[in-house]
């Protein structure tokens, strides 16, 4: 019962950037919330986030050899990387892609993701939230694939 929690670029700052749309929690109140819930679901974590595309594609790579699901916020890349949705259907357990902010509600820009095709739920505008959502739903996805 492992997780990768994937997150892309600029979440590094995250509590600092753009506060009025993503709030103050940092990520490692992020993650720190998220191995909360993770042990009362009993699954473990992999949290991890880069500003680069290659990075985030190894460790899907990653996934697929140990981990039962993915959480993903893709951040910018969700709208530009083909390369991250093709490393996403090679995977072959449940994908919940996050976003902390409405996407729908900004940008045009920001409304279409490559990784929709692939994800099996989408979060948005739940804030940070929605990091353990996703993983809830992560837990009974596993669980519905084993039993
Ligand atoms: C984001 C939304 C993206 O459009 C943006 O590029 C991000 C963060 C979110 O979590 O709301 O960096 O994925």
């Amino acid at each position: 019962r492992l997780v990768y929690v994937l997150n892309g670029p600029n979440l590094n700052l995250l509590g600092k950037r753009q506060p009025h749309i993503y709030g103050h929690e940092t990520l490692a109140d992020v993650e720190a919330e998220c191995r909360k819930v993770a042990d009362e679901l009993r699954l473990d974590i992999q949290f991890h986030q880069s500003n680069r595309e290659y990075e985030i594609i190894d460790w899907v790579h990653e996934a697929r050899e140990v981990a039962g699901g993915i959480a993903i916020n893709p951040a910018a890349f969700t709208h530009t990387s083909v390369a991250i949705l093709d490393a996403l259907n090679t995977f072959e357990g449940p994908v919940i892609e996050i976003h902390i902010s409405n996407v729908h509600k900004r940008e045009a820009f920001r409304h279409h993701s490559f990784v929709s095709t692939r994800a099996d739920g989408v979060i948005a505008g739940f804030g940070t939230q929605g990091y353990t959502l996703a993983l809830r739903r992560l837990a009974r996805l596993i669980d519905e694939k084993t039993s």
